[in-house]
């Protein structure tokens, strides 16, 4: 049965070329809403950390009515650390919405999602949106969109992509520039006439794969994913499938996306997505079938996770205990939660009850864990990342090793390279594009570790990297190179300070001048860069400082009462980095 009724298209978009003001506006014309409700929340990027650090963490999923037809809209990640997110929401879909700025053309950020979709055969709808720009240039910007496509290697019926032409901003779409249009009516019509209507078994023995997990406080685990076969039934049983077996359990409520909200329903047939409750311990990967003759669908893989951490109640002298969440009960409660969800990340329970070892795909997975507990008000230590070895049969020591792509702009090969092969990366292939250069190598995942923000200073920014795991290897012995976050010791005239190597962005940082300590304070909007390579201070007293590599100041507010030894004390156990609400800071060894 062709379910006309309904479309599934995900979006990919650059930070900033409109995402949320195209949805909004959509769902402003969709009829959901009354003409004079506004939506007053911004759709897609309701995590605020998504939105400083420009990333898309979690999928969310939006749905907007047209005339008779329901049009669900799933956000795509902005990369690909955490473990298949971005095939697992492609896998919901049959198409994409590629949205691309009028002046600013496609960047180089999008590709990753965008391969993944060429590669899945999903139709693609090029959407250049703020025309309304006066520095527009959207010939120039469809051209680059094309070569994109070819150096992607589109087939021919994604090379014949429908393009339209939207100002997100003043709700208006067109096919062409020289057309009059007051609403976006031009691209609703182009969804409906060129991506794929679910043609799906509504009456069959019931099949669904579980894409996403969520989680409220309230109902426990949400599982979202999209009905294959059948129809779903509110507080049916079903047979939940996984790898080791199955056994028969019972859904709870039904939702449907509606506008920004999750409607509550009966039935869901085959084609849409739904978001269910009841199933407490469903995974990532499981089918849930027809209670009578249950299919297994097949499943979906996670990375491993190849990096561990341990998270740790904040005992140190120089706490802040400006947290309202300091206790370890706290700490395990949230762990816990975010394991429910955080389809990649481990966590182990360790002798002591304040410490926890979590485990994730890549420096960036934990530090986003960090991050988003930090602004939740959780104070804590958190040691270095370290990655998870194994023994082979034989007793040989192994490490895990990721498959790491690069696209870069032929002139920073050089700087990458270099970068790299200190790292004990092996080059495995290399390809010329248009302008950029594929390198693929494979590392050890040790060896990416504060690879990403070398890497964007590297390239000014331009360098795209991706990685997926890719199996155990013979310890490759030690990588040289920066320690990472040590104390870096400054002369000059009279003032001596230590600067933190590597401190955490937007963070606040000690400073060691002379005999006092100082915290300073990273500032600065959107820094991606948290290699704080402080330079020799300029002034006898310490202000004013300038980080390397970025445009952020870094400010120093009063002396507190430590002393250089007493600092120093503190700073020889190498393991600890404190996060507090309020400030992130680094103890860390002195370089000889
Ligand atoms: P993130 O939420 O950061 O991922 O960005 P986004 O892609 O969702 O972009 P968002 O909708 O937040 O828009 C980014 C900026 O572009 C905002 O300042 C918008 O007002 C502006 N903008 C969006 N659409 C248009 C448009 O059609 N024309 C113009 N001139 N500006 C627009």
């Amino acid at each position: 049965m062709l379910r006309n009724d309904l479309r599934n298209i995900a979006i990919i978009a650059h930070v900033d070329h409109g995402k949320t003001t195209l949805v909004d506006a959509m769902l402003k014309q969709s009829g959901i809403f009354r003409a004079n409700e506004h939506v007053e929340e911004r759709v897609m990027d309701s995590n605020a950390l998504e939105r400083e650090r420009g990333i898309t963490i979690l999928a969310k999923n939006t749905a907007v009515m047209h005339k008779d037809t329901k049009i669900n809209i799933l956000d795509t990640p902005g990369h690909a650390d955490f473990g298949g997110e971005v095939e697992r929401v492609l896998t919901m879909v049959d198409g994409v919405l590629l949205l691309v700025d009028a002046y600013e053309g496609p960047m180089p950020q999008t590709k990753y999602v965008l391969r993944k979709a060429l590669e899945q055969h999903l139709k693609p709808i090029v959407v250049i949106n703020k025309i309304d720009r006066p520095d527009q240039r959207v010939e120039e910007v469809i051209d680059e969109v094309l070569d994109l496509f070819i150096e992607l290697g589109a087939d021919d019926d994604q090379l014949e992509f429908p393009v339209v032409l939207t100002s997100a901003r003043n709700g208006i779409a067109k096919l062409t520039m020289e057309e009059e249009s007051d609403n976006l009516e031009a691209l609703f019509k182009v969804i409906l006439e060129n991506i794929p209507a679910p043609d799906v078994e509504v009456d069959a023995p019931l099949q669904m794969l579980v894409n996403t997990l969520d989680y409220d406080d309230y109902v426990g685990r949400i599982v979202v994913g999209r009905v294959i076969r059948g129809t779903i039934h509110n507080g049916e049983t079903i047979t939940l499938m996984d790898e080791e077996g199955e056994r028969k359990a019972k859904i709870g409520r039904l939702y449907t996306y509606e506008g920004l909200k999750r409607a509550e329903t009966q039935e869901v047939g085959a084609g849409d997505i739904v978001a269910l409750i009841g199933l407490a311990d469903a995974n990532i990967g499981d089918t849930i079938a027809d209670a009578e003759s249950p299919e297994k669908l097949k499943g979906i893989s996670i990375d491993e996770p190849t990096l561990s951490m341990v998270f740790s109640v904040n005992n140190s002298p120089f706490a802040g205990r400006e947290g309202e969440y300091v206790t370890s009960r706290h700490l395990r409660d949230r762990l816990f939660k975010e394991i429910k969800t955080n389809v990649s990340m481990r966590l182990e329970e360790t002798e002591s009850p304040d410490a926890f070892i979590v485990s994730g795909r890549g420096e960036l997975h934990l530090s986003v864990l960090i991050e988003t507990m930090r602004r939740e008000g959780y104070e804590l230590q958190v040691g270095k990342p370290k990655v998870i070895m194994h023994h082979d049969e034989t007793g040989t020591l192994q490490e895990p090793m990721e498959a790491l792509t690069i696209d870069v702009p032929q002139e920073f090969m050089g700087a990458v390279m270099e970068g790299l092969g200190l790292r004990k990366a092996e080059l495995t292939n290399m390809t010329e594009m248009a302008g950029y250069l594929r390198m693929e190598f494979v590392i050890p995942a040790r060896g990416l570790i504060g690879f990403r923000n070398q890497f964007l200073t590297d390239t000014k920014g331009n360098g795209v990297m991706n990685h997926v795991f890719a199996g155990y290897a013979d310890y490759k012995g030690e990588i040289p190179g920066r320690t990472r976050g040590s104390l870096v010791a400054f002369e000059n005239g009279e003032t001596t300070s230590y600067g933190i190597g590597n401190a955490q962005e937007r963070g606040n940082m000690f400073i060691i001048p002379g005999e006092q300590v100082y915290e300073g304070q990273i500032i600065g909007e959107n820094s991606r860069d948290d290699d704080m390579d402080v330079n020799p201070c300029k002034k006898k007293h310490v202000s004013n400082m300038r980080a390397s590599g970025s445009d952020d100041t870094i400010r120093l507010i009063p002396p507190k009462t430590f002393s250089l030894e007493q600092a120093l004390e503190h700073i020889n156990d190498d393991e600890l980095v404190e996060v507090t609400p309020k400030n992130i800071r680094m103890r860390k060894k002195i370089l000889d």
